[in-house]
């Protein structure tokens, strides 16, 4: 089924919790979050950390929801920092004190990546859907800088604040991160609810890359920039995950082993949990695993294009959102049939009015809240 033999992933995404509280409208988690009776226990997620050092992860990204809702966070950075693995907290910063924070710090966290949902108090709190997130944050920023955390920030970018990209860059450098990434919104969960709300316009796409291009040349040596344009309106896709089960994976709050955050949401995968199999027989053999691995599985054009191990046929999770089949060219490949059409709907997006649909809590319906 595969071309190659799968090397050992690089990087582990644990999804700690579904738990937040902050409701962005483009949330990354499913539409059906995880509660918090059904999350893995500190043993469970400790063995996994284990198991993944053992397995040749290197860096381990400890994500959400938001995972300073975890009690245990400290403890759980404490143990994934004994079995050798390079630690990132990506937060919101909600729920993380001074006190806390030094407490991560004596736990061995290495890193920090901090979620910027705007610039303004006003655009932030909006669309985290918190008021007083933005003002807490900044404080969180400031005692980050003080303990001297490696900081980067994450900004989220869509049609309402992309406007705000200047100044996001601007504030990267006061808070003394060393890195941003300027992340286009992405159209999968909670995202693909709202693309009426959050399209971007070409124009604004177009800009977007002309300020960060300009960015990367004045701010060299100073600020890396990692940048994801927006693919509906870009000629070829994203490698996403850098492709299928090649370089990283993700465990959800329950403990299901993913190929990439939105993998749930293609019907015929069928997924296995830490509770039930080691991490590296997941990763090797599982057959959620091994379905877009390489390049076997490609139909045309990707199978006798070119580029196919350079962005491996792009998202198999938007293939699924936008084609029905997994299997498909991205749409947002200029070579796929559908990718007209799917320009056409992006500008019909961009031109949209919609109320944000914000995301909802774990077990609870989804809410439209939208002031
Ligand atoms: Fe990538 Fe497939 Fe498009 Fe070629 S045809 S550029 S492999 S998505
Ligand atoms: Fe699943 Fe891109 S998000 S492959």
């Amino acid at each position: 089924m595969t071309t190659r033999k799968a090397k050992p992933p690089i990087a582990m995404l644990a999804e700690l919790t579904h738990r937040c509280p902050l409701a962005c409208p483009y949330c990354s988690n499913p539409l059906e979050l995880t509660r918090q009776e059904a999350e893995l226990s500190t043993d469970d997620w400790c063995r996994v950390f284990r198991e993944a050092a053992d397995l040749g992860v290197l860096q381990l990204h400890l994500s959400g929801g938001e995972p300073a809702t975890r009690r245990d966070l400290e403890d759980l950075v404490r143990a994934a920092r004994d079995a050798g693995l390079y630690t990132n907290l990506i937060t919101s910063g909600i729920g993380l004190t001074e006190r806390r924070l030094r407490a991560l710090d004596a736990a061995g966290l290495d890193h920090i990546q901090l979620s910027l949902q705007g610039t303004t108090p006003e655009m932030a709190d909006e669309i985290g859907g918190y008021r007083g997130g933005f003002a807490r944050k900044l404080q969180v920023a400031e005692w980050i800088r003080q303990i001297g955390f490696p900081l980067t920030l994450n900004a989220v970018l869509h049609r309402r604040n992309l406007h705000q990209l200047p100044r996001a860059l601007e504030m990267a450098l006061d808070m003394g991160a060393r890195r941003i990434e300027v992340a286009t919104v992405q159209f999968h969960g909670w995202a693909l609810k709202n693309r009426d709300a959050l399209m971007p316009t070409k124009a604004q796409a177009e800009e977007a890359t002309r300020i960060v291009a300009e960015a990367r040349a004045r701010l060299k040596g100073q600020l890396v920039i990692d940048y994801v344009p927006a693919d509906y309106h870009s000629d070829y896709p994203k490698r996403c995950m850098g492709g299928w089960g090649s370089t990283g994976l993700n465990v959800a709050p329950d403990g299901m082993v993913l190929p990439c955050h939105a993998a749930q949401t293609i019907p015929h995968l069928r997924f296995e949990t830490v509770r039930d199999r080691p991490l590296a027989a997941i990763w090797f053999e599982g057959a959620a695993f091994n379905a877009y691995r390489g390049t076997d599985w490609m139909q045309e054009p990707c199978a006798s294009c070119e580029r196919k191990t350079v962005d491996f046929g792009g998202c198999r999770c938007q293939a699924m959102a936008l084609a029905r089949d997994p299997a498909a060219t991205d749409p947002v490949c200029i070579k796929s049939p559908r990718h007209l059409d799917l320009r056409a709907r992006a500008d019909a997006h961009a031109a949209a009015e919609a109320p944000l649909t914000y995301r909802s809590a774990p077990g609870k319906p989804v809410a439209t809240p939208a002031e």
